[in-house]
């Protein structure tokens, strides 16, 4: 059986593009519409309610396009929206919570895991819950670094001041100070982490800079590889694998400033993502 039919994601801007980048490798004959929120952007310090409200708009505006399942390529509206969103969809929506979670504990020796995310993840708990499912016994560190996606969305991804900004960001999870642990949930880490899951979609971008800074002994995982391979198995069980690789389709959307998504994604993926087209959602002010 084939499905020629695309696959629709969504995020608040251009982050989720991380997630797309993996699954335009893992799955090319695959077609994929992409809608980046970017007149709202970002979704890290906003209520659960407007998190809930904005994703789900986002889904009707994908479901309007006929895509043949979604995925929801924003931690935040993942750990905040998902239950919600696929009550309403009566076609597969995988999230990037999950697989993130389940990479990491794969990942792990000391069972001691960190993870940043936007404060609105942190809030949700939804990484400690899903790491906890897979394994009782790691121990999870969130800490919420609301610095780094202005900057990722500002192009800047390495030099002086990125690098301080991901120092001043990772501090808590590599240090365990105690001036700053109220900030992380639990106290933090004594023996310190091996793992640091990066629980946003623009982190991958200053993946490089991060390993760097966690220095040798810390694995450094995202949602992107996992989300892609879970996608695969999700068209696979579900019959609804693309199988021509021919003539694969792939737009963006952006409910804001078409010129300014391209110069961002420019700079941040070099021209893999040209297609892009203006959307105002139906519900959005
Ligand atoms: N893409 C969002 C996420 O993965 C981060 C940006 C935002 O705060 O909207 O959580």
């Amino acid at each position: 059986m084939s499905d020629e039919r695309p696959i629709g994601f969504f995020d608040s801007g251009v982050g989720g593009l991380t997630v797309l980048r993996e699954v335009l490798r893992r799955l090319p004959a695959e077609s994929t519409i992409y809608l980046g929120d970017n007149a709202r952007a970002p979704y890290g310090p906003r209520s659960d309610e407007e998190v809930r409200r904005f994703s789900s708009e986002c889904l009707d505006e994908l479901a309007a396009r006929d895509v043949k399942a979604i995925v929801v390529a924003c931690n935040t509206a993942s750990a905040i929206a998902l239950g919600d969103l696929r009550k309403r969809f009566d076609r597969p929506i995988l999230g990037v919570v999950r697989p993130g979670a389940s990479a990491a504990v794969l990942s792990t020796r000391n069972r001691h895991v960190g993870v940043i995310a936007t404060a609105a993840t942190v809030r949700s708990r939804a990484y400690f819950g899903a790491i906890k499912d897979e394994d009782p016994f790691v121990e999870v560190y969130e800490h919420a670094t609301p610095e780094l996606v202005p900057m990722v969305e500002a192009g800047v991804l390495d030099g002086p001041e990125a690098e301080q900004a991901v120092r001043r960001s990772l501090a808590p999870l590599l240090e365990g100070r105690q001036d700053v642990a109220d900030a992380v949930f639990p106290k933090p880490p004594g023996t310190g982490i091996d793992t640091l899951l990066l629980g946003c979609t623009h982190y991958p971008l200053l993946a490089s800079l991060i390993s760097q800074v966690a220095g040798p002994g810390i694995a450094v995982i995202d949602s992107a590889s996992a989300t892609a391979s879970a996608l695969a198995s999700l068209l696979e069980v579900n019959g609804l694998s693309a199988r021509r690789s021919d003539a694969p389709r792939h737009v963006q959307y952006t409910t804001g400033d078409v010129a300014a998504f391209r110069r961002t994604t420019d700079r941040l993926f070099g021209p893999l993502f040209p297609a892009v087209e203006p959307v105002a959602l139906v519900g959005a002010a």
